[in-house]
């Protein structure tokens, strides 16, 4: 399927797997909202596709609301109380500020400054969130934890009293607190969260009705990991909750917002092998992706499992079982363009079958941060986009053009 896929649309090339976006979407039904941090993947067929399965949005800039908005999400509290789109983000760019004003956009404020800025223009009674950083936190890479005194994200813990003091000189009301620790972390270190947001939700009190424990939900992307227990994870919190309901005699809703758990293992990167050298002791094979198409590796040292789809021809893809070590690089005019290499920029080797030109190489789950941090480093164009759904081959995005990528360029 992916070689038929290739040969027609060209690499490199992701192709998403929707049922799998669906799998993972059910994983999580027991959380009261599941709000899809959009920017583990914008594609507006992925937007579409989770807003029917009834899954609200998250934004950070002003155009990922307008994508949230283009693809059929509205700005109103809902009957049930929840916003379909909220606006999380450490600043108000002035376009944001705008749009948040102009379309009534529900903001979870990350600083005291957007409070102010928000309060300035907003009619009184407005609704907001407040994105708690409880003074801990924990990622995947030190570059994805988000908490802690060396993170910039969210309002620090005990300046909450000075933020609802500011909420208050403009009428504002509190009707949501937030805490996302970082991303890829594990169990140990989100169950904490829990008992922060406790601390921090009784400081704000009965106005609250909606307490989110942000993303951060981590994949196994090597096959010895194991899924994270999200039995264990949604108990805890309902804990949580049940204690918040009691003090404050009603109700009070739990959010989560994961990006990777639900899209990362639904992409796959499609590449061709476009040279096979030897360095040294070295077997390279490189590809036609660079970091322009995935940024993990070289970001953050991110390990993605690599497959190798042998070519169809008969004089090609000899012995195809034979294993060799292999670094895996990419056609960027830079050492760093690697996709197998540890954090700090180690290069190391993956076992995988010896290969030639012509054969596929496919990097696995990447749907997530995958084609949204990819660049035009070198000139490359964006990659197309495809979403297999039901036995359907739906492309999802063109691959840019040259004359697109130039357009904006003036000489
Ligand atoms: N909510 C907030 C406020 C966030 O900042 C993030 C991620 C999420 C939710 C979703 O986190 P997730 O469930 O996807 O872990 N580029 C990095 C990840 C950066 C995440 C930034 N914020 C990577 O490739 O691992």
């Amino acid at each position: 399927m992916f070689r038929k896929l290739a040969a027609e649309f060209g690499t490199p090339l992701y192709i998403y797997d929707a049922a799998i976006i669906r799998e993972r979407f059910a994983d999580l039904e027991t959380f009261d909202v599941v709000r899809y941090a959009q920017k583990a993947c914008s594609n507006l067929a992925i937007l579409d596709l989770l807003r029917h399965r009834g899954a609200m949005i998250d934004a950070v800039g002003a155009d990922e609301i307008r994508r949230a908005l283009t693809a059929g999400y509205t700005a109103e509290k809902r009957e049930d109380g929840v916003y379909p789109i909220v606006y999380t983000a450490d600043i108000f760019d002035r376009d944001a500020l705008d749009l948040c004003i102009e379309k009534n956009i529900h903001v979870n404020c990350g600083s005291i400054d957007m409070i102010d800025q928000l309060g300035a223009r907003c009619a009184p009674g407005r609704e907001i969130t407040l994105r708690i950083n409880p003074g801990f936190g924990h990622g995947h890479s030190r570059k994805t934890n988000t908490g802690g005194d060396l993170s910039k994200h969210g309002i620090w813990y005990d300046q909450l009293h000075q933020a609802m003091e500011r909420a208050l000189r403009y009428d504002m009301r509190i009707v949501g607190l937030h805490m996302h620790i970082g991303s890829g972390t594990d169990l140990e270190h989100l169950s904490q969260v829990a008992e922060a947001m406790v601390e921090s939700a009784r400081q704000v009190g009965t106005t609250l009705e909606t307490i989110s424990c942000g993303g951060g939900l981590p994949i196994p992307y090597r096959d010895n990991e194991e899924r994270i227990d999200l039995l264990q994870y949604r108990a805890l919190w309902r804990d949580a909750q049940a204690v918040l309901a009691r003090e404050f005699r009603h109700p009070v809703r739990l959010e989560i917002e994961p990006g990777r758990y639900l899209v990362a293992e639904s992409g796959s990167l499609v590449t061709e092998i476009r040279a096979v050298k030897t360095q040294g002791g070295n077997l390279f094979y490189l590809v036609d992706a660079g970091f322009n198409n995935l940024a993990r590796p070289i970001m953050y040292g991110a390990y993605h499992p690599i497959t190798i789809l042998v070519a169809d021809s008969p004089d090609q893809g000899a012995e195809p079982t034979a294993a060799v070590d292999a670094v895996v690089g990419g056609p960027l005019c830079e050492s760093g363009d690697i996709f197998t290499q540890e954090e700090e920029g180690f290069v190391v080797r993956r076992r995988l079958p010896r290969a030639q030109v012509g054969d596929l190489l496919v990097i696995g789950k990447t749907g997530a941060y995958g084609s949204v941090m990819a660049s035009n480093y070198n000139s490359k164009p964006l990659a197309a986009e495809i979403l297999l759904d039901g036995g359907e081959v739906r492309p999802i995005r063109r691959r840019q053009t040259f004359e697109q990528m130039i357009a904006n360029e003036i000489f």
